[in-house]
């Protein structure tokens, strides 16, 4: 296993300690938190942990699925206690850009029905600024072609649909807009508004005040980074 890989494994099994008996959870997507959904498959099977999930997008349902994690169905939902994701970027104020998986909007339902979130991730995702990794826009395939040319309009760099020709369709159904915006996003709390006031836009990849906690796997040990004045402080 490599030094990365093994980064986000240890981020991913240490995330499991904000999980106990009883809790209903939700379970992110994407190669680090897929460490999290093995772990706790493996401490139901062998420890008799007991608990429920939520999955953010159809490739973590299928894995909980063969773990026999058992999954809730939206009307037996009232709260989730945690939501454990992964991140492309954090900055110091625990605000997040997600969706370089393309599961932005399920992961943004299931964390905002959650009393917590914590996030799994490896140092290479520790920023000043927001804003290097391309900030994924989910949008509605009707007038897609519009909806790029307003984000296009506000974004410094190039917003291309992911995939191109042969674009990339969402667990819902819809195209991914990519927008580089550079790490120019000071004030990521006015741009998530702005993203999501523009027609055909379902979700941006902007997840802030939201997360709670973040755990960063490294060779050197696992951080965990607790955000003053969150939900787990
Ligand atoms: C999925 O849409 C994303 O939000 C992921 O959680 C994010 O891209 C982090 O993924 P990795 O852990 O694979 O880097």
């Amino acid at each position: 296993m490599d030094e990365v890989e093994a980064a986000k494994q240890s981020a991913g099994i240490a995330a499991c300690d904000f999980v106990t008996n009883g809790m209903d959870v939700g379970l992110g997507t994407g190669s680090t938190v897929k460490h999290t959904v093995i772990e706790l498959g493996r401490r139901m099977a062998e420890e008799g942990l007991d608990i429920r999930g939520v999955p953010t997008s159809i490739e973590t349902e299928k894995l909980a699925r063969i773990l026999g994690i058992p999954l809730l169905e939206w009307d037996q939902v009232e709260r989730l206690a945690v939501t454990i994701d992964g991140a492309d970027e954090f900055d110091s104020d625990f605000h997040l850009i997600k969706g370089g998986g393309g599961a932005l909007t399920r992961e943004k339902i299931v964390a905002q029905v959650s009393d917590s979130m914590v996030i799994v991730t490896d140092p290479r995702k520790d920023v000043p600024t927001l804003g290097e990794f391309p900030l994924p826009v989910e949008v509605i395939q009707f007038g897609w072609e519009v909806t790029s040319r307003h984000l296009q309009n506000i974004c410094p760099g190039v917003a291309t649909r992911r995939g191109g020709d042969q674009p990339l369709i969402t667990d819902n159904g819809n195209y991914i807009i990519d927008c580089k915006f550079g790490p120019t996003i000071a004030d990521p709390v006015s741009l998530e508004a702005q993203i999501r006031g523009i027609s055909g836009v379902v979700e941006v990849g902007l997840f802030t005040n939201m997360a709670d906690a973040v755990v960063i796997g490294s060779n050197a040990g696992t951080e965990v980074r607790i955000k003053p004045n969150g939900r787990l402080s």
